[in-house]
């Protein structure tokens, strides 16, 4: 027996154990959460999810051509990015409808890859689902005190220009105090010794959202439906206002950055189409999965793409890219700055209402996400029995949702909002290429198993996925300078390190306890 238990053949074997997706399906059944979400709140829950900080911040430094950004050929680099997403997207729809569950690619990886890379992939998706989570509260606020900003001559100073202290973490306060001039001990307040330094909006924001996700995913999904149709009312003010203004002449030159250009704009704007997937791991809540599903998935990543590229349109209409100094407010607030800039302030006013919209449903959706990879981690015994645990009156998966909440409150105690972004990056990028791997696998090792919907022309969709996302990360790794895209790399090695020790010294243990358990 103990011969057994040490004999590295047994132990890889064990590692590569998968789960039968029949087995995966009778688990959700018994301790399963409540079905609320049909077609429309899906395809809601997709924007909601999708449509955030990429579009209503991040796009200006994909544009900006004096960087190393696409220039008015921002709109092809849109539609590179949404290709490369495509793929994924198909790929995640055969999976969704084949396996319902909670948990997304995590669950996927189980059926086809086995117990470690599963878990691997579950740890991962933390970095996409959590740390893009902690990335976005921190947007937040700077949109929300940009947005306080225009109230300055009607409210108090300490509302709308608070201390630094109490708007970012510890290192950013004392950065902008260095920058100032000023010596932050002498500002930051200390008690018994500790600095303080909190991001209170950003914290504020996560308790709401957690108070939100354990009342109900149909609340969650109607709040997100409101939000929605916000920022997406804003965005085609945006284009409507804007198509006046437009300068024909600022689209010359258009790609005045070439290939490169583009290619780097598709980078940075990926992060904005972040979050499709997201759906995935609400598969166990929905009414009609197989049908519903593909539609939410496929749909919403449609409609944010022509939304993407009409904002890029205008954008780059309004606003020269290239032969010019960029202005600060073109990269943080680039369409609010745009219709500043050529005098429609009303307009600026509510687009930076409809950005705070945008951005709390991205955190909404990416903490529930988050919450569900971790519950469907908990059922395979990777996480303590707690974690099981749904709420009474609400069925939610509470104890859960309220530590992803207190983790979120600690990583905006320390984490960079750069490298936080560049972390979901990263780990976007991994579950996309496992999850086309694993449409590969599945298909050759469980051919007969039913598919309500599969991806077209395999194998050629899920490899070009597989291409265009591994491109993409190698290309971040490889090209992409400076201290953030250093520091995030190894931040990522070191993520996938820790998470196979605590795999080797937890995850792997536990489970073995269960089968000895099950004899
Ligand atoms: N796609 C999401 C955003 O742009 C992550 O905020």
């Amino acid at each position: 027996m103990a011969e057994n238990k040490l004999s590295i053949a047994s132990i890889l074997k064990k590692m590569a154990t998968r789960k039968n997706p029949d087995d995966t399906l009778a688990g959700a059944k018994e301790g399963g959460l409540e079905k609320t979400l049909g077609v429309w709140d899906l395809i809601i829950l997709g924007v909601g999810a999708i449509i955030g900080s990429g579009i209503f911040a991040i796009v200006g430094t994909a544009a900006a051509a004096e960087g190393t950004g696409a220039g008015p050929a921002l709109m092809v680099s849109m539609v590179i990015a949404a290709i490369a997403c495509i793929f994924s997207a198909l790929c995640y729809s055969e999976f969704s409808t084949m396996i319902p569950v909670a948990g997304g690619a995590y669950t996927y990886t189980f059926a086809t890859l086995g117990e470690c890379m599963a878990w691997l992939i579950g740890w991962v998706l933390m970095l996409e689902y959590a740390i893009g989570f902690i990335a976005v509260a921190c947007a937040w606020t700077n949109h929300f005190m940009q947005f306080m900003k225009g109230f300055s001559s009607v409210l108090p100073a300490w509302i709308c220009n608070p201390p630094q202290w109490l708007i970012s973490d510890y290192r950013n306060a004392v950065h902008y105090y260095q920058g100032q001039g000023i010596e932050p001990a002498s500002v930051i307040p200390h008690i018994a010794g500790i600095p303080i330094s909190l991001n209170l909006p950003a914290i504020v924001m996560i308790v709401l959202m957690t108070v939100i996700l354990v009342k109900g995913t149909k609340d969650s999904a109607k709040m997100a439906g409101i939000m929605v149709f916000v920022k997406l009312g804003v965005i085609a003010l945006f284009v409507l206002a804007g198509a006046f203004y437009v300068r024909p002449e600022n689209w010359t030159p258009f790609a005045p950055n070439g290939f490169e250009g583009v290619f780097m704009g598709a980078f940075i704007i990926f992060f904005a189409y972040i979050g499709f997937d997201a759906l995935a791991t609400a598969a166990e809540e929905c009414k009609n999965p197989q049908k519903d599903l593909p539609i939410g998935i496929i749909g919403s990543l449609l409609i944010t793409t022509i939304v993407y590229v009409l904002v890029a349109l205008v954008l780059t209409g309004l606003q020269p890219t290239s032969g010019v100094v960029i202005p600060e407010g073109l990269l943080k607030a680039p369409m609010a700055y745009a219709m500043s800039a050529v005098g429609q302030n009303w307009v600026a006013g509510l687009i930076s209402v409809g950005s705070i919209a945008g951005l709390t449903s991205v955190m909404l959706v990416l903490q529930m996400a988050a919450t569900r990879v971790l519950f469907a981690m908990s059922r395979d015994n990777f996480l303590p029995k707690v974690f099981q645990k749904t709420h009474k009156k609400f069925n939610t998966p509470h104890v859960l949702t309220i530590t992803v909440g207190a983790l979120g409150i600690i990583g905006t105690l320390f984490l960079d909002l750069d490298i936080a972004a560049s972390l979901c990056n990263f780990g976007t990028f991994t579950s996309f290429i496992i999850v086309c791997v694993a449409i590969l696998i599945l298909r050759k090792i469980d051919p007969d198993r039913e598919r309500p919907f599969k991806v077209p022309f395999c194998p050629w969709f899920p490899l070009l996925g597989i291409i265009c996302c591994g491109g993409l990360m190698i290309y971040s790794m490889v090209v992409a300078k400076g201290e953030t895209a250093v520091l995030s790399s190894i931040m990522f090695i070191a993520w996938v390190i820790v998470g196979m020790i605590i795999y080797a010294t937890y995850g792997y243990r536990k489970n073995r306890e269960t089968e000895i358990e099950e004899v």
